[in-house]
């Protein structure tokens, strides 16, 4: 299987992505590293240690990561995922407290014992783990294999601000770090999120599998899609991060298109925009692949069936 590390600030998104991870043979997920984001990270952390434990794999360990971005004070986003982060649904007590080590450390200390090219790292909340882990042991950079990340958007503009999506615009100069690191970096950024909505049919077919997993990811799916009725036309959502997993499954379901992308730093109107070069008009090197449409009915039908394989 291949080996990812998960970086994480769940979020009932970043649930769905970690439980189709866990819920797929192909994968083999070595950690879960936390990361304030959605909500301060004393609750993404418990969040992570709880899915886990949902999941029936509280063998996954899970280490805690930065409190705040690098250079921004934090902003978080109960507005959308309620107080803890995770509301809406009810999950087991973590039956195995964090690990010890600073998750940046767990990233250095990983990718340098780990073969060059085997572990992917994906980035499901604001990039300050990674980008920490760059500055501090540059030699990891050449280590990792591809970064898949949930972020960014040009196409369909920002979802924080009129220009940049949450997690870009939280830790704009981690992510700048990472995308001008030299590392393969493939974006799943709204412009690919957005084609691919969770519809409540899909959730009763969720529900339908009657175990706990299921029926727990369906609750806080039902409050996480309260969000966003002044924008999405019908009771559909979008379920950011777990296209992540999507992409690595099964990455024939995306369109893609490999182009150079900078993250904005100086504007402050405009700071944390993923600039992407879709026409390289600027003959800069090609650093990301840039993910958009998904053939929505085969990853709903596929994370369908790895929800099947959990407890
Ligand atoms: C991203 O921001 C968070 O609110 C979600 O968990 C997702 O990672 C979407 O913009
Ligand atoms: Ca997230």
């Amino acid at each position: 299987p291949r080996k990812i590390i998960i970086d994480t600030d769940p979020g009932q998104d970043d649930a769905f992505a970690i439980l189709f991870a866990l819920g797929s043979p192909e994968l083999e997920v070595l950690a879960l590293t936390t990361v304030g984001g959605n909500v301060p990270l004393a609750l993404t952390s418990r969040n992570a240690l709880q899915i886990a434990e949902l999941a029936g794999r509280s063998d996954v360990p899970v280490y805690a990561g930065c409190s705040r971005p690098m250079v921004k004070a934090l902003k978080t986003a109960e507005y959308v995922h309620g107080p803890t982060g995770i509301d809406g649904c009810v999950l087991p007590e973590p039956e195995k407290p964090l690990q010890d080590k600073h998750a940046v450390n767990f990233l250095v200390d990983t990718l340098m014992a780990a073969p060059e090219g085997e572990i992917t790292v994906c980035t499901l909340g604001p990039m300050t783990n990674l980008g920490m882990a760059m500055v501090m042991e540059p030699r990891i950079i050449p280590r990792i294999r591809e970064v898949v990340l949930m972020g960014g958007g040009f196409f369909e503009g920002g979802n924080a601000t009129p220009a940049a999506e949450f997690n870009i615009w939280v830790d704009p100069h981690a992510a700048a770090v990472v995308f001008d690191s030299g590392v393969p970096v493939t974006m799943a950024g709204i412009d690919c999120t957005y084609t691919a909505q969770m519809t409540p049919e899909w959730l009763q077919q969720l529900r339908a599998l009657g175990t706990r997993s299921a029926i727990e990811a369906a609750n806080m799916a039902d409050f996480y899609r309260q969000y966003g009725s002044h924008k999405f036309p019908t009771e559909a959502r979008p379920i950011h991060d777990a296209c992540v997993t999507g992409y690595l499954l099964a990455p024939h379901l995306y369109e893609q298109k490999q182009c150079n992308v900078t993250i904005e730093l100086m504007s402050p109107e405009t700071i944390g925009m993923t600039v992407v070069d879709w026409w390289h008009v600027t003959g800069r090197r090609k650093n990301c692949n840039v993910l958009r449409r998904i053939d929505a009915d085969g990853f709903f039908a596929l994370m369908l069936e790895r929800f099947g394989n959990l407890p």
